[in-house]
């Protein structure tokens, strides 16, 4: 294992107030996206949309890297570029993702686990041959009246390990993502517990399985109440529960963590990010976004398939770029209506 490079990757990723774009949707949630602006799911039109992502001028000053799908990895622009040369052109760093997907946990009703270990290490040696230099693995946690299960916390907890290990064998920087959802009317406090015992569940198997936590990169949850629950926190209750809650749980060795959106709105995933930054941030990792939906809501509406709008659909991307990159170190402030 080459612990240099991996760790000269992750450091990359969250330097210079930097983030990801997490653009790896699965072909079916790329269908939910694009239907709702009217779009059909197929190939051409995913190609396009992905490609004025990656071709957004100046994209490189505040995106370290992008996290593709396999197709998208694999795929060239409409000119016939490769989709990884774009990338490297703007010193955007590939990252690609491997898991298969949540499926149901067998036995515990109503929660997942992530699939995907089958074949990994040969996945990993191509992906490593196609330009990327990262991975992600995505694990599901639910809350509920009786979630999550210490069996569904444990079982991802494992998979997430093993991946991650797989990885760094392979020479791709893992990002381990455990995602506690914000689906339920459960208090911050809850999603708090949940979330400290689940990172908790983490570390016990990153530690069992002698993952290198320098040459890996955290994607946690933040610490907020459920969508349906009456109480919501505001921003600096957010930012501070969430960073507390980091530092009771990660070591000082991971590089960075990378924060997932999970389906806040583009504003609220930025200022939350800013509030931890700007006024808790005094923490040994770095504090960045690693945002899907948090990134592309408003440049995917402002596309809406059409190449004429190619443009304001950039702008919109840039314009949330920009922003959170702002907040990684502290400075965003929300542009006046
Ligand atoms: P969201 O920011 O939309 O949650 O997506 C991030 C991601 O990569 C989820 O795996």
């Amino acid at each position: 294992m080459d612990l240099d490079k991996l760790a000269k990757t992750a450091n990359a990723m969250v330097a210079d107030n930097k983030g990801l774009l997490a653009a790896d949707e699965s072909t079916g949630t790329m269908g939910k996206r694009l239907q709702s602006i009217g779009v059909e799911n197929v190939e051409s039109k995913r190609r396009d949309f992905r490609e004025l992502l990656v071709r957004a001028k100046g994209l490189g000053q505040f995106i370290s890297g992008v996290i593709l799908y396999d197709e998208t990895l694999r795929q060239k622009a409409a000119d016939g570029t490769p989709m990884v040369k774009l990338m490297q052109g703007q010193r955007i760093i590939p990252g690609i993702k491997v898991d298969t997907g949540a499926k149901d946990l067998a036995g515990a009703s109503g929660e997942k686990v992530t699939e995907g270990l089958d074949g990994l290490t040969e996945r990993v040696a191509e992906y490593v041959k196609l330009g990327a230099r990262f991975a992600k693995w995505r694990a599901v946690i639910t809350i509920g009246p009786h979630l999550p299960s210490r069996h569904c916390q444990h079982v991802n907890a494992h998979a997430l390990a093993r991946y991650a290990k797989i990885c760094q064998e392979g020479g791709l920087t893992p990002i381990v993502e455990p995602e506690v959802m914000m689906d339920g009317d459960h208090d911050i406090d809850r999603c708090d517990r949940v979330t400290t015992q689940t990172l908790n569940a983490v570390f016990d198997e990153l530690f069992a399985q002698d993952v290198a936590l320098e040459g890996m990169i955290l994607k946690p949850n933040m610490v907020i109440a459920g969508t349906e629950c009456k109480k919501q926190a505001g921003i600096d209750e957010v930012a501070e529960r969430t960073v507390l809650c980091m530092k009771r749980c990660v070591p000082s060795a991971v590089p960075g963590l990378m924060f997932l959106s999970g389906g806040q709105s583009e504003e609220e995933a930025t200022a939350r990010l800013n509030a931890m930054n700007a006024k808790f941030g005094s923490t040994p990792w770095k504090l960045s976004f690693s945002y899907g939906r948090a990134l592309q809501q408003s440049c995917l509406k402002a596309w809406k398939g059409d190449q004429a709008n190619v443009a304001a659909a950039q702008a919109a991307l840039l314009e949330r770029a920009r922003a959170n990159s702002a907040a990684c170190a502290g400075a965003y402030k929300k542009k006046a209506a």
